[in-house]
């Protein structure tokens, strides 16, 4: 393929638009799985932050702002900068000349048959006023994908027609100028999308409804206590709902003492315990999950030059990469310097 891989451990390439902190809905959905592969694959995770100014070109402070949070969101749950790159997508400009590329090869109906991008445009209101760069996103992001040559891509379930549109362009490609890419493979993860507090479907920053990881005891407590439970339950000896109630969704994420939960479960099916002592355990469950990874997190808040030096090592080993792809992509399409 692309590249001389002899005895090579597959790659993967993940990543994340850097617009706010990282909450428990990504670490559930993406992080605990990163922090697993990164021993057995040859991980890169992109800070996507090129992606980013798509839908938020208009302050672009909030996303230079948390680059580095995300990267220290990344380290502190156990990413380790020698098993996996942390690249900063901007500063790997090939990316954006493979985009130019990879533009020919896509038609319009097909980026607006995107479901992604349909969701998207309906959510930020972009009806009639759709910007190019955020109609085109799709195909930065197969650039991404491609240019790092990437065997996997473990994505959730919304970004699976992302996916599916690199694979396309790379069979265009390869059709069109010679095989040079591997069609990569999605890596669904499993776990369902984490409920926010609210009990809205999807933990997320714009509806404000998130735990984040870097949440201080104190903004946990209040968050937690103030959190959706059963609403037809008003006293506490009214038999209560535990499917769909989110303190028990979290319980069942969180909490390794299986017993302990069956028993507040029974307990609360039958309305012999209070949704406040039921809270106190969530509190308490969340709050040590969190205490190792605040640790962690000071340590890098009080060392952002290293930080800094992680992303800057991180994104000069994928850029080589990536510029080896831009390479051969130019010669594949005999674009010549002279
Ligand atoms: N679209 C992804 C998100 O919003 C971020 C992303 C950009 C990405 N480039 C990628 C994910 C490449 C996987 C692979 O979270």
């Amino acid at each position: 393929m692309g590249e001389d891989r002899k005895n090579y451990k597959k790659r993967i390439l993940t990543g994340d638009r850097p617009t706010g902190h990282l909450h428990l809905g990504h670490y559930l959905g993406s992080l605990v799985n990163r922090v697993k592969l990164q021993d057995e694959y040859e991980q890169y995770i992109l800070i996507a932050d090129v992606q980013a100014m798509t839908d938020n070109f208009d302050h672009p402070e909030k996303i230079s702002h948390n680059i580095v949070n995300v990267a220290i969101d990344y380290l502190s749950v156990g990413i380790d900068p020698k098993k996996t790159a942390i690249v900063l997508q901007s500063q790997v400009p090939e990316l954006f000349e493979m985009t130019i590329y990879l533009m020919n090869l896509v038609t319009v109906a097909e980026l607006e048959r995107n479901p992604t991008v349909k969701e998207e445009k309906k959510k930020r209101g972009f009806d009639n006023s759709l910007p190019v760069g955020f109609f085109t996103y799709p195909i930065s992001q197969a650039a991404d994908i491609l240019g790092f040559n990437a065997d996997l891509v473990p994505a959730g379930e919304d970004q699976s027609p992302m996916l599916e549109q690199a694979r396309e362009i790379a069979r265009n490609f390869n059709r069109t100028y010679g095989v040079l890419f591997v069609e990569p493979q999605a890596l669904i993860s499993e776990f369902p999308r984490l409920v926010g507090i609210d009990g809205k479907e999807k933990m997320s920053k714009s509806l404000q409804n998130t735990i984040d990881l870097s949440e201080s005891e104190e903004s946990l407590r209040k968050k937690v206590m103030k959190m959706y439970t059963d609403p037809g339950r008003i006293h506490a000896d009214d038999p209560g709902k535990v499917e769909g109630n989110p303190v028990f969704i979290y319980l069942d994420a969180f909490n390794s003492d299986l017993k302990q939960n069956e028993g507040l479960k029974a307990r609360y099916r039958e309305g012999s315990v209070k949704d406040v002592e039921v809270k106190e355990i969530l509190f308490g469950t969340l709050n040590n999950f969190l205490e190792p990874i605040r640790e962690k997190r000071k340590f890098y808040e009080q060392n952002k030059d290293l930080v800094k030096e992680i992303i800057r090592e991180g994104t000069e080993r994928g850029r080589k990469i990536v510029s080896k792809t831009m390479r051969e992509m130019r010669d594949k399409m005999s674009v010549k310097s002279f």
